[in-house]
């Protein structure tokens, strides 16, 4: 039987809708971004957010069904975030899936926000295939995984302070970049002299795959104290932190694919956008002979495309029940293998 799953994705400060069928792949996606909203505050406000959401939900829902020109009727299944995440964001994205779903006589999924980045690389005609290693990088979550197949996950690193993306954005405000800060300071950093500023390799010394990414933003913070930050030294700074934070992160996958005794590596999540880390990881990669693995850009920040995909996955296990619990904080670990 052929699965059609739409996908709504309302965790943070993206509302992602998409329809995806089991036979013929992704049908349409649609994202409206919030960053006009947020801007002016300097980083994501929590109700605003949820409000926005409330907003384009369903027109994004009737932009999709159009694209794909489908009837709501052929719908089988909704998918929607239901954690890690901010509670009024995904409890607006929640109460519309749920509604959807009830109205239309299909079950509701509640999928896992990191579920969706990890598995977003499927969506691709180039899809790893099970097992592999997988580097998760977003605002919220920076953590190295030993997947086996759909839900069998074990964490082999994680930050034990500032997740990478979080990081960057922070780092961002203290160069006086703005929100979003990823995109930012990547932008800038192109015009960055390489030789002028050295960041330090955090945990490296340290045996295991753990992170941590807060000294690198203290570590931006008394460079800019130092510093007449003109032009070229907010280039030179973003250079010089986005050089460490890839470094690291190049550094951990090696280790990961070491101990996991891997030749494949998935990158996902919003931080997986960033060039510099995809050349670094595909340099190394080419130098271990093994494979990388991302989704496109558009789908490495969030979307629904990579909901609809966890969502058709898991339909067959779903739990129906029409009850409003999102799950703020969720272990990826927490969740049973298929
Ligand atoms: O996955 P995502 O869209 O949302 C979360 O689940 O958190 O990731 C957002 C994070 C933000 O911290 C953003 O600054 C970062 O991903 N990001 C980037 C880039 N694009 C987005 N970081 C570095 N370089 C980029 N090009
Ligand atoms: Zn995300």
């Amino acid at each position: 039987m052929t699965d059609r799953v739409l996908g709504i994705e309302t965790s943070c400060d993206d509302t992602g809708v998409a329809i995806y069928d089991s036979d013929r792949g992704l049908l349409a996606h649609a994202l409206y971004s919030q960053i006009k909203t947020h801007q002016e505050y300097g980083g994501v406000v929590p109700e605003l957010a949820a409000r926005d959401h409330i907003r384009k939900v369903i027109p994004l829902v009737d932009a999709v069904l159009a694209q794909a020109a489908c009837d709501s009727d052929s719908i089988t299944a909704v998918a929607y975030t239901c954690g890690p995440g901010l509670a009024g964001a995904l409890l607006a994205g929640s109460a519309v899936a749920k509604g959807l779903a009830f109205s239309w006589g299909v079950p509701a999924i509640g999928v896992h926000h990191m579920e969706g980045h990890l598995l977003a690389p499927m969506l691709e005609e180039r899809a790893p295939e099970f097992p592999f290693t997988a580097l998760l990088v977003s605002g919220g979550h920076t953590l190295l995984a030993q997947v086996t197949g759909v839900g069998q996950y074990t964490i082999l690193g994680e930050t034990l302070d500032d997740a990478v993306g979080e990081a960057f954005d922070k780092t961002a405000k203290i160069l006086g970049l703005g929100y979003p800060g990823g995109p930012a300071v990547s932008r800038v950093a192109e015009k960055g002299d390489p030789k002028r500023f050295k960041f330090p390799r955090p945990m490296i010394d340290r045996p295991g795959m753990d992170f941590s990414f807060s000294g690198l933003k203290t570590f931006a913070l008394n460079t800019v104290e130092k510093a007449l930050l003109d032009e070229q030294t907010i280039a030179d700074i973003a250079y010089a932190f986005q050089d460490a934070a890839v470094d690291t992160l190049c550094i951990k996958c090696k280790r990961a694919l070491k101990e996991t005794d891997s030749k494949k590596l998935v990158i996902a999540g919003g931080v997986g956008a960033n060039l510099r880390l995809r050349q670094q990881l595909e340099i190394m990669m080419s130098d271990l002979g093994g494979e990388l693995f991302y989704p496109r850009i558009e789908f490495c920040t969030d979307n629904g495309a990579m909901i609809a995909y966890a969502g058709a996955q898991r339909l067959h296990q779903a739990n129906t029940d029409l009850s409003f619990q999102v799950k703020p904080r969720w272990s990826i670990e927490e969740l049973p293998a298929l």
